[in-house]
């Protein structure tokens, strides 16, 4: 069975106490619970990994490089948190390693303070999931796995 990796940035193990007003009350143990059940349901192992330590998220997206080329991953969920706003260090990872990665961010950052709403890792990622709560995860997860059966390159699915 191949794997999907879920990766979550900075404070992102706070959830369910962290500003419920924009990220909800589900904690990051109901997330993974939520990305367990998505991917299984389509025919995938998931992993997850949760760290406030960018080169740990670097190592992380380093290592499923490897794992995508030999076939046993088919790519990445990534909430990057702050680190979206700030690192160049994930962009180059994303594109240095090719892995398919799809930028999921609970809350709407368009709608929210201006410096949240420039992203290094959208330009690298192969689609992006917004505003739709940890429900986004479940999206995500699904984007990336029928990004597999179509054509990168910016046209719209054909079926
Ligand atoms: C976030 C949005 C980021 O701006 C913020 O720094 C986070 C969470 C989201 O999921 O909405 O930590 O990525």
């Amino acid at each position: 069975m191949q794997t999907i990796l879920i990766l979550n940035g900075p404070n992102l193990n706070l959830l369910g106490t962290r500003e419920p007003e924009t990220y909800g009350s589900a904690t990051l143990a109901d997330v993974e619970q939520l990305c367990h059940v998505t991917g299984e349901r389509l025919g995938y192992a998931v992993e997850c990994l949760q760290s406030n330590h960018e080169g740990i998220l670097l190592d992380a997206i380093h290592a499923a490089g490897v794992r995508f080329r030999a076939g046993e991953l088919i790519g990445i969920v990534m909430n990057p948190g702050a680190y979206t706003h700030t690192s160049i260090a994930l962009h180059d990872a994303i594109k240095g390693t090719s892995v398919p990665l799809v930028e999921i961010h609970i809350s709407n950052v368009h709608a929210r303070e201006p410096f949240r709403h420039h992203s290094y890792v959208s330009p690298a990622a192969t689609g992006i999931v917004v505003g739709f709560g940890v429900r986004g995860y479940a999206l995500a997860i699904e984007g990336l796995v029928g990004t597999g059966r179509v054509a990168h390159g910016g046209g719209a699915p054909s079926n």
